[in-house]
């Protein structure tokens, strides 16, 4: 008698999955075989995200296609496969794009409330104002306190290369990222850079270290929200949660009370908790946030601001450590300005052209955002096609994967700086470099990200001269169980004073 139930259940089940694994075919999309249980995620415990979307891409990639069909385990992801179809869906039909349909849960974990996963209105209300923090004018006014991070960065580093020992260069930089978020997002002088086990250190490694977990919920997230929401799962560990909301309460008390204007970050958020009129604006759609509300906005400027960053200046250094007649020219560049300005000024960072060539290369090759989703808030036509992606249907556009598309970059593997000089930029489709995205929902800190990165990097070649280790790995292999792009083992390199 079971036996006959058990038959039954699995021929529904097996039925259920074919015709789940038909979603594309039965809409007239290219599409990649898939099998159960991980769909186009086969390996994904031993393989990075970046190279298993670049497989997809590959296969996928034709002539005038704009995209295909994969599947996320069990659900259908289209991959954007045109650069124009990337321009469609970032910029050109914005409307229908505006949401990334990643996991976030108000109730039972406050902090993933924030820019990166709110939705709709309120992710549009937040957005204007949040913007008039990342502004030039605001990066000038936060350069000194930033630049006072980068110099004791130097300096701390220089005490350490005396010593004669390898460094593990990614913890350093993560160290350095931190404490310049730390300073501009809560005010702190987290000093993490004197003291590596200091409070923000340690729990941004926290929320990272449990990478191969964070993953899994990332992705069940996004493929199951509404399961995930009435399993009251939480993405953040409940000490990590803890130490933030304490964080910025004591802040926003401490400011408060003193009545301390610091014009960063939290300065912004504490005005929006009090609905004060930020600059000239019209918006008044958002209303007074919580306090709840400021935490999440202070965490993900934390959480997206420091690895992000430290990243790719990790990558940077080996690459240039790996081409030393690269690095001498990066220095050069750093020595020639530094001259012509009197010191690293802020107008002195944005002549460093070279410098920012070899930055933009690093972000190229190795984007710490892999792949960027949206998620369809109306049924799309897309264009010149008879192709309807349904609502809530997800998209992801490979990031990785169109960075390494030979069409756009010849000879895809090699670090070339050169390829950001102006001529060879003005030949290239605008969506071929994309490690921010594009459009109204690109990333808000890119101004911020990339002037820490240049402080950082300027500050080191101005004293050191960068080289491998023996026990730097080559070539590199992307950490699988992370989610931001990082190498296997960490980061080894040898420093010299000059
Ligand atoms: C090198 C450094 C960085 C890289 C490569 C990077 C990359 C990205 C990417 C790819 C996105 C998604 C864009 C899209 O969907 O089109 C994003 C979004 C975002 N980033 Fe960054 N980021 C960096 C630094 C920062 C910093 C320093 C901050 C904050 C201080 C920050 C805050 C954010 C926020 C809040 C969002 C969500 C924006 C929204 O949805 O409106 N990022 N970032
Ligand atoms: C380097 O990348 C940044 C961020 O994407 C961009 O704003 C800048 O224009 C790029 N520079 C060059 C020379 O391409």
């Amino acid at each position: 008698m079971w036996i006959h139930l058990v038959l039954i259940v699995v021929s529904l089940a097996i039925y259920w999955l074919r015709n789940r694994y038909s979603y594309w075919q039965k809409r007239g999309v290219p599409f990649l075989q898939a099998y159960f249980p991980f769909g186009n995620l086969q390996g994904v415990f031993g393989q990075h995200l970046s190279v298993l979307a670049q497989r997809s891409y590959q296969q996928l990639k034709s002539p005038g296609r704009k995209l295909g069909g994969i599947y996320f385990f069990i659900n259908p992801v289209a991959i954007a496969l045109d650069l124009e179809f990337v321009k469609d869906v970032f910029i050109r039909d914005f409307q229908y794009f505006h949401d990334r349909g990643l996991y976030y849960n108000e109730k039972d974990d406050p902090l993933t409330a924030h820019l990166l996963t709110l939705e709709g209105n309120k992710w549009k209300a937040l957005r204007n104002k949040l913007t008039p923090t990342f502004t030039s004018g605001k990066m000038k006014m936060m350069f000194p306190v930033i630049k006072a991070v980068a110099e004791r960065f130097q300096q701390s580093l220089g005490a350490v290369v005396a010593t004669g020992q390898d460094i593990e260069i990614k913890d350093f930089l993560a160290r350095y990222t931190t404490d310049v978020i730390g300073t501009c997002a809560f005010g702190l002088e987290c000093n993490s850079l004197a003291d590596p086990k200091a409070k923000f250190r340690e729990m941004g490694r926290l929320i990272f270290r449990q990478s191969p977990i964070l993953l899994m919920k990332i992705l069940f997230g996004l493929m199951f929200r509404d399961l995930a929401r009435r399993m009251h799962m939480r993405v953040f560990r409940k000490d990590v949660s803890d130490f933030f909301m304490k964080a910025v309460r004591d802040t926003v008390e401490h400011r408060e009370k003193n009545k301390v204007v610091r014009n960063d970050f939290m300065d912004l958020l504490i005005k929006l908790k009090n609905a004060e009129p930020v600059e000239e604006e019209n918006t008044n759609q958002l209303g007074q946030l919580t306090f709840n509300e400021i935490a999440a906005q202070a965490f993900v400027f934390f959480v997206a601001g420091f690895e992000t960053s430290s990243t790719v200046m990790t990558f940077c250094l080996y690459e240039l450590a790996r081409n030393q007649e690269l690095q001498d020219k990066a220095r050069q560049n750093v020595l020639d300005t530094v001259k012509q300005h009197g010191s690293i000024t802020y107008e002195a960072i944005y002549d460093m052209k070279y410098v920012e060539n070899c930055i933009n290369e690093t972000l190229r090759m190795c984007p710490p955002i892999v792949n960027i989703f949206r998620s369809v808030s109306n049924n799309y036509k897309v264009p010149e096609t008879e192709i309807v992606l349904e609502k809530g249907c997800r998209v992801m556009v490979p990031v990785y994967a169109i960075h390494h598309d030979a069409e756009y970059f010849p000879d895809p593997e090699t670090y070339n700086p050169d390829r950001f000089n102006p001529d060879q930029v003005a030949q290239r489709h605008h969506m071929a470099f994309i490690p921010f995205g594009d459009g109204p929902r690109s990333c808000i800190g890119l101004r911020f990200g990339m002037l820490q990165t240049r402080l950082g990097i300027a500050h080191l070649l101005q004293k050191f001269r960068i080289k491998l280790a023996p026990r730097t790995i080559v070539p590199l292999t992307i950490d699988p169980a992370n989610l931001i792009i990082s190498p296997k083992g960490g980061m080894w390199l040898q420093f010299e004073k000059l």
